[in-house]
């Protein structure tokens, strides 16, 4: 259930467009929604953004699911976003990929045994030059080594 305070965060955003166009903060509404159930979507909080937002729940599903950032099934505490783009990938994304994997003893889409960390593969970033590349939370992490990750991984808590 989306909470007040999360309706009154949304809300906000929803002046921030013409009368009438509530919708438009369908994608503010879903992180604020998302963040608020630790870090992942279910059906009912979608619902719930349609009707608050007075929008089709097609609508808002729509957007829920074309976009990485959304979680349809429960994540970590830290998500780390790897490319695995053409740039990343030829700069040895999956070799990587597959370290965090046995490292972590988790798989792509999984979440560790923890519940600390889980690890998703997703299109390219923008930082193709920096590639191989993570992001974790709004912190991009560029020419990635195996020792660069095992120095992140000791950082996150
Ligand atoms: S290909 Fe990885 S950031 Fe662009």
């Amino acid at each position: 259930m989306i909470s007040d305070q999360a309706k009154k965060e949304i809300d906000f955003w929803v002046t921030k467009y013409p009368e009438g166009r509530q919708s438009s903060a369908v994608m503010q509404a879903l992180t604020i929604v998302q963040n608020e159930n630790n870090g992942s979507l279910t059906g009912e909080l979608m619902q719930e953004v349609a009707d608050h937002l007075q929008m089709p729940s097609i609508s808002v599903q729509e957007v829920a699911t074309f976009y990485e950032n959304y979680n349809h099934k429960p994540v970590g505490k830290h998500i780390i976003r790897f490319c695995h783009n053409i740039s990343c990938m030829l700069n040895g994304s999956d070799e990587l990929i597959s370290y965090l994997e046995e490292k972590l003893e988790v798989k792509t889409g999984e979440v560790s045994k923890d519940g600390l960390v889980s690890v998703k593969k997703v299109e390219c970033l923008g930082a193709c030059v920096g590639g191989p590349m993570c992001q974790i939370g709004d912190q991009y992490h560029e020419h990635l080594t195996p020792s660069k990750l095992d120095n992140i991984l000791d950082n996150l808590k």
